[in-house]
């Protein structure tokens, strides 16, 4: 069983609530991070919360091999979990050489470090999003992928490089997780989501509307075909996705060879319902009016969880309600998120 884990982007927003996990299960926890797109303060908070610190932490690209493989050289690494990567969308479609380069470059860096010391175990950060506009639900791990933009693209790739790797060397395990959309926070207040500048993603907007960081939700579209035309997402509690890497860390040696699973709940819920919840769980409502739908929005995703709860007899357990709760907690007590 690994006992170290190596956590890149583990001061991101489901890598620090990764880390808590592995921490509060006897895990040493080495964090490799360039601060990009995560504060390093939410390192202090990882240690706060789990009430243990991280073995090691470390400013460091993931696509600098000397110094990655210094970081290699200075412990003994059981095992990986490599989140670092660029996700919004948009951003993907306006630089997709950045997308490339970190994403797909930065996993191969990696791929090289672990190889030369000998490192064969990795759980792998992949997204729904390589599905693009399916038009069956619930997604299995069967359905036809097909990327609708470069960063879905950048996942899947990441995705087929594994498998030749896997190919290749017969004693790598890795597990690939196609997140859906992990919202919520810890419950501690500590940690949660902070995202840089204006948020591309619905949850974190929302509770910055209902904090009064901004003013109104635009909901993007009320003509899907869906029950009241919002767009249908299944949204997952970042810490049923954290216990996830922590349970998938505990199933790498069940065999070797490259495995993908769905993290999801398998329950979908539209922009307006998750607006309404909000305002249950935040006593504020939020105000909001409909806008034209977002280019390259889908309609609806949502996860078919049975695979992954086959395997490893382990299911989600926060519903809506406990996501709204507690990014809601986190965004009172954090207004403005961690300070920079
Ligand atoms: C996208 C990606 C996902 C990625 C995630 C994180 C796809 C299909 N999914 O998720 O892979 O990991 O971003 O960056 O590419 N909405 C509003 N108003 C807003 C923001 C969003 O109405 O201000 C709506 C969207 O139209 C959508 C839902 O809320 O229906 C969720 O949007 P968002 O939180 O951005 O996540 P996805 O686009 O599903």
């Amino acid at each position: 069983m690994p006992e170290t884990v190596l956590v890149t982007g583990g001061a991101g927003f489901i890598g620090s609530h990764t880390c808590v996990e592995l921490l509060a299960h006897g895990y040493e926890v080495i964090v490799v991070d360039n601060h990009v797109n995560s504060s390093p303060h939410a390192l202090e908070r990882i240690a706060k919360t789990a009430g243990r610190p991280l073995t090691a932490a470390y400013r460091v690209d993931v696509r600098d091999r000397a110094a990655l493989a210094q970081v290699f050289a200075s412990h003994q690494v059981d095992a990986v979990i490599h989140f670092a990567a660029h996700k919004a969308v948009g951003e993907s479609v306006a630089l997709p050489v950045e997308y490339y380069d970190t994403n797909v470059g930065g996993t191969c860096a990696l791929l090289s470090v672990m190889r030369e010391h000998g490192v064969h175990r990795l759980v792998f950060s992949s997204s729904c999003s390589v599905y693009g506009d399916a038009q069956t639900m619930p997604l299995t791990e069967l359905s036809p992928v097909a990327p609708t933009n470069p960063y879905a693209h950048t996942k899947l790739m990441c995705e087929r490089i594994l498998e030749d790797v896997c190919d290749h060397l017969v004693e790598m395990k890795v597990l690939a997780l196609r997140y859906f959309n992990p919202v919520g926070a810890h419950p501690g207040g500590l940690l949660g989501e902070d995202p840089r500048g204006v948020p591309d993603n619905v949850m974190p907007y929302v509770a910055q509307v209902a904090v009064g960081r901004r003013e109104v939700l635009s909901v993007f579209g009320d003509d899907y075909p869906t029950p009241d035309g919002t767009g249908v997402r299944d949204y997952i509690h970042v810490m049923d996705v954290a216990e996830g890497h922590r349970v998938a860390v505990e199933h790498l040696d069940d065999r070797t060879g490259m495995r993908v699973f769905n993290l999801g709940t398998g329950t979908g819920t539209s922009v307006l319902q998750l607006v309404a919840a909000f305002g249950e769980a935040s006593g504020r409502p939020v105000p909001y009016r409909i806008v034209d739908r977002r280019p390259g929005d889908v309609a609806e995703l949502v996860a078919d969880p049975s695979a992954v709860a086959a395997a490893w007899d382990w299911t989600t357990t926060r519903d809506l309600d406990a996501m709204c709760r507690d990014a809601w907690r986190f965004q009172e007590r954090n207004p403005h998120g961690y300070a920079r």
